[in-house]
């Protein structure tokens, strides 16, 4: 796994962003299982635009939690064949390749405050099978609230990287500046690891907690073919992947690891 690639720059994303950040998250989780079963009848454009609209949103000065939302660009040596990483402007040329969004909780919150919190599956829009959504986006929010208790954090909310550009080392660099983030303000980081995000975090200093097993061949008669369903993940930690299972693991990395 490439750590730094000096052909990835991350940055925070601008509005002209929009159309490559819902490009790339369609395409990273296109053969996803539980992306597939929460969107039976695949993906419209309201839906596209209704990603868009949660994902592009404003900071909101007063409010607990700041959505953060940074990209990846890649300079190819196609594009950029003499590309320095020291000198070359910050000018938007790049590739978006990547992008995650985070929510910035620098405050703890009260056991009130954080218990007080709902879930709610309806903003994901009419084309979703809300139970699944309710089951599994729903059920992975419950256990994450569980294990952190309202405790100050930067929470990984979706990291996504294009399938054309996996492997660059994109990912790793967008959860590794946020680490850095963590960091200088002495915070940790918490994250729901899927089953392909599981091992870079886990280099990345993140380390297991729980984990929310979807029993997704008995419930919806789907066989794990094609995309890994994390069987070898947080085995120590949480117990062996039964079969049929899908495994999204609840992480946390340390400040300063
Ligand atoms: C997880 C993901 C963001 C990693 O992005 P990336 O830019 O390829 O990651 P990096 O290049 O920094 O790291 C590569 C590591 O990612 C994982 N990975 C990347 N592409 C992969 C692929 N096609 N198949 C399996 N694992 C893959 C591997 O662990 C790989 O390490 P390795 O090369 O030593 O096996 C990307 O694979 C992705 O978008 N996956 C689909 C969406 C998803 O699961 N997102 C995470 C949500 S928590």
């Amino acid at each position: 796994m490439t750590f730094q690639n000096p052909r990835i720059r991350v940055r925070e994303a601008r509005p002209e962003d929009r159309d490559d950040v819902i490009r790339v998250f369609y395409a990273a989780f296109d053969d996803d299982v539980m992306h597939q079963l929460m969107h039976p009848n695949g993906i419209s454009e309201d839906d596209k635009q209704g990603f868009g609209d949660r994902t592009f949103v404003k900071a909101q000065p007063g409010k607990r939690g700041q959505p953060k939302l940074f990209v990846a660009e890649y300079f190819s040596p196609e594009t950029h064949p003499t590309f320095d990483p020291e000198t070359y402007p910050d000018d938007g040329s790049g590739e978006i390749v990547a992008f995650a969004k985070w929510t910035f909780h620098t405050e703890p919150r009260t056991d009130e405050e954080w218990q007080a919190e709902q879930f709610s599956a309806e903003h994901f829009g009419d084309g979703c099978d809300l139970a699944v959504v309710d089951a599994f986006i729903g059920g992975l929010n419950g256990k994450q609230k569980e294990s952190a208790k309202g405790e100050a954090a930067l929470f990984l909310g979706i990291l996504g990287c294009d399938p054309k550009r996996q492997r660059l080392g994109a990912g790793s660099a967008l959860v590794k500046f946020g680490a850095d983030i963590a960091d200088s303000l002495n915070l940790p980081c918490r994250l729901e690891a899927s089953p392909m995000g599981y091992s870079v975090y886990k280099r990345l200093g993140y380390e297991a907690l729980d984990a929310l097993d979807m029993k997704v061949t008995e419930t919806w008669g789907v066989k794990p073919e094609g995309r890994y369903w994390g069987a070898n993940n947080a085995v120590d930690v949480c117990g062996p992947v039964p079969e049929g299972v899908h495994r999204t693991v609840i992480m946390r990395r340390p400040p300063k690891v």
